[in-house]
């Protein structure tokens, strides 16, 4: 059973004089195994709205199921919370331990699993990121770079064998290569564990690359929501709310300006040169 996330409406600071309303009448659904991509600009509410998926705030009105367990109620919220793993848009705030292992030991170590099986977990986990179990025996969390932060992170998540995984941002403060590499590690896990992912990105080019349907939102509603194909042609409306279509698209455009019969639909950088590619040879 998927996520369903109904009517759900989120104010800051209710009954004061700065009472902020961040979410407004938010109803979608998650596939099991479906990738979305959640984008707006900034304030838009994304952040607001990721963390109402795991319980961490309370919606003002409306409700979030996870696998039918409703997270207005406490005992129903722990057993919901389970099943999603959560990256924060900071990762520092995610990493607290002495060593890297022992952070990533956490969450298998709070599911009461024996000493045996939660080392199994950790180990296993950081292989997956590609990082060397026995090296983060003695790391410190603050001996990472950017990326391993990300990858250790990541790992901590997928320790505990989640359903859903939600990334708030998982590639912000990348550089171009440790950027795809992070996305390619998300679609790499999601396709070895069969996850759901609901990812935050500000980078169209990673959101047409990776989610097979995509969430705008824009001062705290749902503005568009569809698939990539979908969502980017409409160009006009993601302009007016401040947001790009990625770089293929805007590439294509241009060349379309000058006369050229670009066909619609090209907004991964793969299918851009793909065709480019083809164009280029015939003529
Ligand atoms: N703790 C808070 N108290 C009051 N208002 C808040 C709080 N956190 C966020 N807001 C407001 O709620 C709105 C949505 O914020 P949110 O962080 O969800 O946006 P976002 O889409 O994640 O933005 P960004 O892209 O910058 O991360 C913004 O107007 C923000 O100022
Ligand atoms: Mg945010």
């Amino acid at each position: 059973m998927p996520i369903v996330v109904e009517k759900l409406s989120y104010t800051y600071m209710q009954n004061t004089a700065n009472a902020h309303t961040a979410l407004d009448d938010i109803s979608f659904t998650v596939g099991d195994s479906e990738f979305i991509g959640l984008i707006g600009h900034t304030g838009s509410g994304k952040s607001t709205l990721i963390q109402q998926l795991n319980g961490l705030m309370q919606p003002t009105s409306g409700r979030v199921l996870v696998d039918g367990y409703d997270m207005n109620d406490k005992k129903q919220r722990a057993k919901g919370r389970a099943l999603i793993g959560m990256a924060f848009q900071y990762p520092d705030y995610q990493l607290f331990d002495s060593t890297v292992f022992a952070d990533v030991s956490f969450g298998p170590r709070n599911m009461k699993l024996d000493e045996a099986e939660v080392k199994r977990l950790a180990a296993e986990a950081l292989e997956l990121v590609g990082l060397d179990p026995a090296e983060m025996m003695e790391k410190s969390p603050f001996e990472l770079s950017g990326g391993q932060k990300r990858r250790a992170a990541l790992a901590g998540i997928i320790a505990m064998r989640p359903k859903y995984l939600v990334l708030d941002e998982p590639m912000a403060g990348l550089d171009p290569g440790g950027r795809r590499d992070v996305l390619e590690l998300i679609a790499r896990l999601r396709a070895e564990l069969g996850c759901a992912v609901i990812m935050v990105s500000h980078s169209m080019d990673d959101i047409a690359r990776s989610a097979e349907r995509i969430i705008v939102l824009n001062n705290g509603r749902i503005r568009m929501i569809g698939t990539p194909e979908q969502v980017f042609a409409d160009t006009a409306e993601l302009t007016e709310i401040g947001l790009d279509v990625p770089k293929p698209m805007q590439l294509a455009a241009m060349l379309k300006q000058r006369g050229a019969a670009v066909p619609d639909g090209l907004y991964t950088e793969e299918s851009f040169i793909e065709w480019l590619g083809r164009a280029v040879k015939h003529a």
